[in-house]
């Protein structure tokens, strides 16, 4: 996590620094900082919050400078107040950082031994005295070379020096970094996203990789500090992605897009000529693989193992699915013949790389789905497989959940069908339904008024459920997630079926339970744990959806009824009222929405 901006000017840059780390909160906005060089000196100003307080600043609007960094943080080492923002700096050298320095403490007893003071309790503030210790002896490429050869962990870094006046280093070990290029300017960024409004043109570092930003050029190094040549990217531009229109908040447009962002989807992986699914480039030979494992964090695991539901019921793969903290650090019997899917809308949460990276290190086959097609995940996979859903800026992730979901589902068609799982007549009915899902989710968006009702009860009470069977369960999880990470109201997301083992001693009067329950193969067993819950004083909102017979069921508080469709299906449409759900709770509870708490969209540490 965190956000690193770099500019490297012959006009002053606090200005543009500033705009570019409002784009990059979405990465970490416990605090903020920038530091400048002009006249010789290095010029530093940090903030608790948001960047909106550091560029009020009188300090920053006075700011000179034609070269400077700029931070944005999501603490890890430290409380996030002024002292632990970032940069850091000495009186040489000030320093950003994205990640974790596992060896802090080691090193910062041996510089304090050697007379150096510290000021905050950051783990970054190491890098800024090894590399001020290593400047009294050694040139500018010994000094960074030997610093980065001390450092254990994970680190994008940000370097200004204050006695190069046209010189920022950038350095890369496990956390995204992006160099742009701009007429007569050039840029660090912790992501192209950062820097798109200001340039198309791209390099991405490669880990060990650090480089030399001066105003007319950019030179890169390996990790022994060899001149190497990289290769200059263009990003397509869609800048105009970004606005949210007329809404308040991102979230409330990036469900609302839904319905458009599923018809892209679809738009790119139906071959409605063919009535077949546009994957004809998959890299393998389908009868090289007999198992699937999909690995994914958060709301991205959510979808992997709801896929896990589609392929067992459309192939004859055998699949397993991993949280991608957990599988990086497993003992894992890697086999030859198993397909490794890592799912991450942002292509760049760092377990899922680890896992990806622990994957292609021996030797597996990887495919990706990603939203970011420029992400180190996508880059390192050997497969990508875009969910098509454009930016996506709420850290609660909504329209992505959709893109991963029917991506997924996509593949296990495709595969059903390549390995003669699935018939083809009744594969083509499943491109049918598939192509009616846009037009069932805009009616399913119309349960909104009920849904902003409902949600003041949920806004009261001290705990929530979610349950569901099935197909229903992951949704449930996801439904649970998507409540706590937006409303702080603690929501337990449970397998129906397993209420009676346990979690049924929580049930208490009043306590506001959420049933998932389509007409579908566990419709009546769900039906009857709801039951069970109602009778120990649940108030449950039962979500299901349009059938000839009305629900027969008693003392349900309430009922929300979304679209039907096939069963495969119905997990889509389901996943919207939770959303909206979650929206309101947070909404009626004035919390920031796009921002939640002790969050940021890309999780970049581990
Ligand atoms: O970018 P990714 O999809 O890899 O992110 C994974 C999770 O961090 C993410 O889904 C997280 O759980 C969301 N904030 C949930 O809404």
């Amino acid at each position: 996590m965190c956000g690193i901006i770099g500019i490297n000017s012959n006009k002053s840059v606090s200005a543009t620094i500033i705009n570019s780390l409002k784009k990059l909160e979405y990465r970490g906005y416990d605090s903020a900082g920038i530091a400048t060089l002009s006249e010789g000196l290095i010029n530093e100003v940090k903030t608790e919050g948001r960047v909106d307080k550091l560029e009020k600043n009188s300090l920053v609007q006075n700011m000179e400078g034609k070269i400077g960094i700029g931070h944005v943080r999501w603490a890890t080492h430290g409380l996030p107040n002024s002292i632990n923002a970032h940069p850091h700096s000495s009186q040489n050298v000030s320093v950003v950082h994205n990640g974790i320095i596992e060896n802090s403490t080691l090193l910062k007893k041996f510089l304090v031994e050697k007379g150096h003071k510290f000021k905050s309790q950051t783990d970054t503030e190491v890098i800024v005295h090894l590399i001020t210790e290593h400047l009294r002896t050694q040139n500018i490429v010994n000094s960074i070379k030997k610093t980065l050869k001390s450092l254990h962990g994970s680190f994008a870094l940000g370097i200004l020096f204050k006695d190069q006046p046209d010189l920022i280093v950038g350095a890369r070990r496990g956390s995204p970094l992006a160099v742009g290029y701009g007429p007569n300017e050039n840029y660090l960024g912790s992501d192209s996203y950062a820097l798109k409004s200001m340039t198309n043109k791209i390099t991405y570092l490669d880990d060990g990789e650090f480089c030399f930003i001066k105003k007319d050029h950019v030179e890169f190094f390996d990790e022994e500090g060899t001149k190497i040549n990289k290769k200059v990217l263009e990003l397509s531009s869609d800048e105009k992605k970004y606005d949210k229109g007329d809404y308040k908040h991102f979230m409330a447009k990036e469900i609302d897009d839904q319905p458009i962002t599923l018809k892209n989807g679809i738009k790119e992986y139906l071959d409605n000529t063919n009535n077949d699914i546009n994957i004809y480039n998959f890299p393998w030979k389908i009868n090289d693989i007999s198992s699937i494992t999909l690995i994914g964090c958060g709301t991205a695991y959510h979808s992997c193992l709801m896929a896990k539901y589609w392929f067992e019921e459309l192939t004859s793969l055998d699949v397993s699915v991993d949280i991608a903290s957990e599988f990086r650090y497993r003992k894992n019997r890697f086999k030859k013949e198993n397909l490794y899917v890592f799912v991450s809308q942002s292509g760049e949460t760092a377990d899922t790389y680890a896992a990806l990276d622990l994957c292609k290190n021996n030797g597996m086959k990887t495919c990706s789905v990603v939203n970011v097609i420029e992400s180190s995940i996508a880059r390192k996979s050997e497969f990508v497989l875009p969910i098509h859903c454009g930016t996506e800026i709420g850290v609660a992730s909504t329209k992505a959940f959709l893109g991963q979901m029917l991506i997924l589902y996509i593949l296990s068609l495709k595969l059903g069908l390549l390995r003669k799982d699935l018939k083809k007549e009744i594969f083509i009915q499943k491109l049918k339904d598939i192509k009616d899902l846009p037009n069932l989710v805009e009616k399913t968006l119309l349960t909104d008024n009920k849904i902003q009702t409902i949600s003041s009860t949920f806004n009261k009470a001290k705990g929530s459920m979610f349950l569901g069977r099935g197909f229903s369960y992951p949704i449930a999880l996801e439904g649970a997630l998507k409540l706590k990470e937006l409303s702080y109201i603690h929501a337990e997301g449970y397998p129906a079926g397993e209420m009676k083992h346990g979690p049924l001693a929580l049930i208490e009067e009043g306590m506001p339970v959420v049933v998932l329950a389509p007409r579908d193969n566990y419709y009546k067993k769900t039906i009857s744990n709801m039951q069970e819950v109602i009778a120990r004083g649940a108030k449950v909102l039962l979500i299901t959806n349009k059938s000839n017979d009305n629900v027969i069921s008693e003392n349900i508080w309430e009922t929300v009824v979304v679209e039907s469709t096939n069963e495969d299906l119905l997990p889509f449409l389901l996943t919207i009222p939770l959303q909206k759900l979650a929206y309101y709770s947070a909404l009626k509870k004035g919390f920031d929405i796009d921002k939640p708490r002790n969050l940021a969209k890309s999780v970049t540490v581990e």
